[in-house]
């Protein structure tokens, strides 16, 4: 058995999809489809506006640009980001010049410790990036609690958890904006690629001109003439009304998104149905395991947290053997890896550190079956005892 951290989940469908648009089309950059992908995924999100980009890493990059310009934020302004995530949730922070306030991690959905993230806010905080972490939807009520009628911005990195719900709102639908990543490995995939999804018609328009260069042309046709008329001595195909990125994506990668969006839920209901046996087997060692369990979850991998840390290189070396891949849980705590070491205080994220030294994932997505599971059961019951 080889059971791998990703696996290609774009079938034959897909791509006889990819390969007739090929043949017919004969305009590749972003153009009609990437315009129907935005149209059918804010749909299925039940949200105004989305904005198709290269990858979840631009799209967090962009939404601190424009909810920084949209805020009118100055260098040296805080936003509170997890010391758990992916390195690009913190990464764009730092490169628009915005200071990273670390805050550490829970063990009931591996989001924010959340007393220290209120303790955290300062008079310069502008903003709390929100990471719904590996399918688990964050406490968001107690986040919004915390920033009270305080001017701080809500964004969320949803890239690990898409399709997440809270009382049947999905996650990415409570602050002023939300990414996504369909990097594979991810619930559905267009290769690479990333979305924006926002409520705020100001700012997803910022997102629409930073996307492409900050050209007023990007721009939905409704708000061209105003545009244009402002701006008369300009020629409105090269008018730039603020700075910019190229951030686009192709129409290969929208067909691919328009083709795999309608099988999602689908993908999600198995990746679900595979993480509650995972939990099943896990509740049998609540000596040995930490397990989380949240409502309206949409599983991303299968986390194993040992509360005992010389037990997990051994364990991990027994699965491997068995064929099935693992790796640290996202990146461990961000603040172990040498360019964020200067953030690092002993003592200030136990629990972040505690994962990094105990904790792992293998892979989940619709090809993990019965049989698969069956085999991760027995190396278990052989590994925990009985
Ligand atoms: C939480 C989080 N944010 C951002 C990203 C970046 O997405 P991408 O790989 O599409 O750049 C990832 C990638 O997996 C992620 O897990």
């Amino acid at each position: 058995m080889f059971w791998p951290l990703q696996e290609n989940i774009i079938g034959n469908d897909d791509l006889e999809l990819l390969v007739t648009f090929i043949r017919e089309t004969k305009r590749f950059t972003q153009f009609t489809k990437v315009r129907e992908f935005e149209a059918a995924y804010s749909e299925w999100m039940g949200c105004k506006h989305s904005v198709f980009v290269n990858s979840g890493s631009s799209a967090n990059l962009l939404m601190i640009y424009a909810a920084a310009e949209r805020y009118g934020w100055k260098p040296g302004d805080e936003v509170i980001v997890p010391a758990l995530t992916w390195p690009t949730t913190v990464t764009p922070v730092m490169q628009a010049g915005f200071t990273p306030v670390f805050v550490d991690a829970n063990l009931h959905d591996f989001a924010f410790d959340y007393d220290q993230l209120a303790a955290k806010i300062t008079p310069r905080t502008r903003a709390i990036f929100l990471v719904h972490i590996l399918g688990f939807p964050a406490n968001v009520a107690r986040i919004k609690q915390i920033i009270g009628d305080r001017d701080i911005v809500l964004l969320e990195d949803t890239c690990e958890t898409q399709g997440g719900t809270i009382d049947g709102v999905k996650v990415g639908n409570f602050g002023l904006g939300s990414s996504f990543s369909f990097y594979w490995g991810h619930h559905m995939t267009t290769v690479e690629g990333g979305m924006i999804c926002t409520n705020d018609e100001e700012f997803y328009k910022l997102n629409i001109l930073k996307r492409s260069h900050g050209l007023a042309r990007e721009l939905p046709e409704k708000y061209q003439a105003a545009i244009r008329q402002q701006h008369a001595d300009i020629d409105f195909q090269f008018l730039f009304l603020t700075d910019g990125f190229n951030f686009r994506n192709t129409e290969f990668n929208a067909v691919l998104g328009l083709s795999q969006l309608p099988k999602l839920n689908g993908f999600i209901e198995m990746r679900n149905r595979s993480y509650r046996r995972f939990l099943d087997f896990c509740r049998r060692y609540p000596d040995d395991l930490i397990t989380l369990e949240r409502p309206g979850m949409s599983s991303f991998v299968l986390p194993f947290v040992l509360k005992d840390g010389t037990k997990k290189q051994p364990f991990q070396a027994l699965i491997r053997e068995s064929g099935i891949e693992s790796r640290p849980l996202i990146s461990g705590n961000l603040l172990q890896q040498p360019f964020l070491k200067k953030y690092y205080v002993p003592g200030q994220f136990d629990v972040a550190d505690m994962l990094h030294r105990n904790a792992f994932y293998i892979g989940n997505n619709q090809f993990v079956n019965d049989e698969r599971l069956d085999v991760l059961e027995q190396l278990m019951t052989g590994f925990f005892g009985n």
